[in-house]
């Protein structure tokens, strides 16, 4: 063990900088790691992540109350139990399966050919920057039926509420600044819940002001968070799940060229990505009983935290975990985008990504895209690979160079 656990804290630089160093000594060590600056344990290993996910009854979302909604500005799916968070769900999903996801598909084409357009002459792009990050906000606002002319002001707001769910300890200046963009956001909103009750399409707004709970309408506060719940859920982790398999593809050249070869392995290469390195890194949970975890009884009311990271590196559920291989026999691909996934990237419970079918269309139908318009795609030279976040994780940037497509 080189790692002294009474020092060590999740909330240290040199943890952020690099969770992967950890995770196996965690796993061995010190499984259910105590942060005390904020209370809470870590849980590392990926039975114990299992456990914690499917027992939903014991580790329930009741902390949501507190880490979203008031950002969200009323209950997201993960707050919900039972009969309603069953329906709920139904009624969400149906905007991205089916009829819906095939009106999708072609706008998520557009929306990659046109953010990729003004870069192909030059022969260079910043995937993370020039790229992703507005096109998962463009393909979740085609979604919801709103005007992209606006999507600056989405993806500023956006952010201001994802910093509120995905930072561990926030100051009082970015708390009140999440609040105000949440404010923003529902003003922005309120007005077109209005118009597409009055005049529905075929988008998920309407879907939701269409439907019904227990025989009634649901109200402008309830289809208020549960399109910001989507806005958040789909975007925030579709552009770092891309420029992440860009990026092990590109260190894995073999690999690459298989890909390359035989499209029908970058759905293979997505669940690879995700399960080697998964955009939401942690999900929390409040325990509703004393409960005992790899034989630690840990008090009601405590918080965990599941590492869904170190989960997914866990050589107790897959072979050489911390190689990168898209041919790996453990991997699922048939299940890989569904809540029974053997990774955990998508949650594992009742509770598990109401999207993963989706996002695996999305990575794939984009993916496909770039690996046609970017030909002989490199690395940019003397590009130092940096990652960031401990909540959701992904590049910081990933320059690439290519050959340029004369006008
Ligand atoms: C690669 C992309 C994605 C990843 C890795 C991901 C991951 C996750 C995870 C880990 C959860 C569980 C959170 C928890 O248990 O607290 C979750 C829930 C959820 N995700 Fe995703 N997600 C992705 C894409 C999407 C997309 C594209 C959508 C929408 C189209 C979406 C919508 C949702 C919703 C609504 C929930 C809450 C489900 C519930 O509580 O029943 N996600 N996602």
């Amino acid at each position: 063990m080189n790692t002294s656990f009474k020092t060590f804290s999740i909330l240290s630089e040199q943890f952020h900088q690099d969770p992967y160093r950890y995770f196996s000594e965690l796993r061995d060590f010190d499984p259910i790691h105590y942060e005390q600056n904020i209370d809470s344990y870590f849980i590392s290993r990926y039975k114990d992540v299992r456990y914690v996910l499917q027992n939903t009854e014991i580790f329930t979302t009741k902390s949501l109350a507190k880490r979203a909604e008031p950002v969200m500005r009323g209950p997201v799916l993960s707050q919900m139990k039972g009969k309603e968070h069953t329906a709920k769900r139904k009624i969400v999903v149906k905007s991205f399966i089916g009829d819906s996801l095939k009106r999708l598909i072609p706008l998520i084409k557009e929306n990659a050919e046109v953010l990729l357009s003004p870069h192909l002459s030059k022969g260079r792009i910043d995937l993370v920057n020039d790229f992703g990050k507005t096109f998962a906000v463009y393909v979740t606002m085609d979604m919801l039926g709103l005007n992209k002319k606006d999507h600056q002001l989405i993806a500023d707001w956006h952010s201001g509420v994802a910093n509120f769910i995905t930072t561990i300890q926030l100051s009082s200046e970015e708390r009140s600044h999440s609040l105000w963009c949440s404010e923003q956001l529902a003003n922005y909103l309120l007005p077109i819940i209005e118009e597409r009750r009055q005049n529905p399409k075929s988008d998920l707004i309407s879907i939701l002001c269409k439907s019904e709970y227990e025989g009634v309408e649901m109200s402008d506060t309830n289809i208020l968070a549960l399109i910001l719940n989507v806005l958040l859920a789909a975007t925030e982790p579709a552009d770092k799940t891309l420029a992440l398999l860009m990026y092990y593809l590109l260190n894995n050249p073999l690999q690459m060229q298989d890909v390359m070869e035989d499209r029908s392995l970058l759905s293979r290469a997505i669940a690879e990505t995700l399960r080697f390195k998964p955009p939401v890194q942690l999900i929390p949970r409040q325990l509703s009983q004393d409960a005992k975890i790899a034989d630690k009884l840990l008090p009601k009311g405590s918080t965990v935290f599941c590492m869904i990271g170190a989960a997914n590196r866990d050589p107790e559920a897959f072979d050489n975990p911390d190689t990168f291989n898209i041919h790996r026999p453990d991997l699922d691909v048939k299940t890989a985008f569904t809540g029974i996934a053997r990774h955990v990237a998508f949650d594992s419970g009742i509770h598990n990504c109401v999207g993963a079918a989706f996002a695996g269309t999305e990575i794939e139908v984009v993916a496909n895209i770039v690996l046609d318009q970017l030909k002989n795609m490199k690395l940019e030279e003397s590009f130092q690979y940096k990652e960031s976040g401990l909540y959701t994780r992904g590049p910081v940037s990933l320059p690439l160079t290519f050959d340029p497509i004369k006008e």
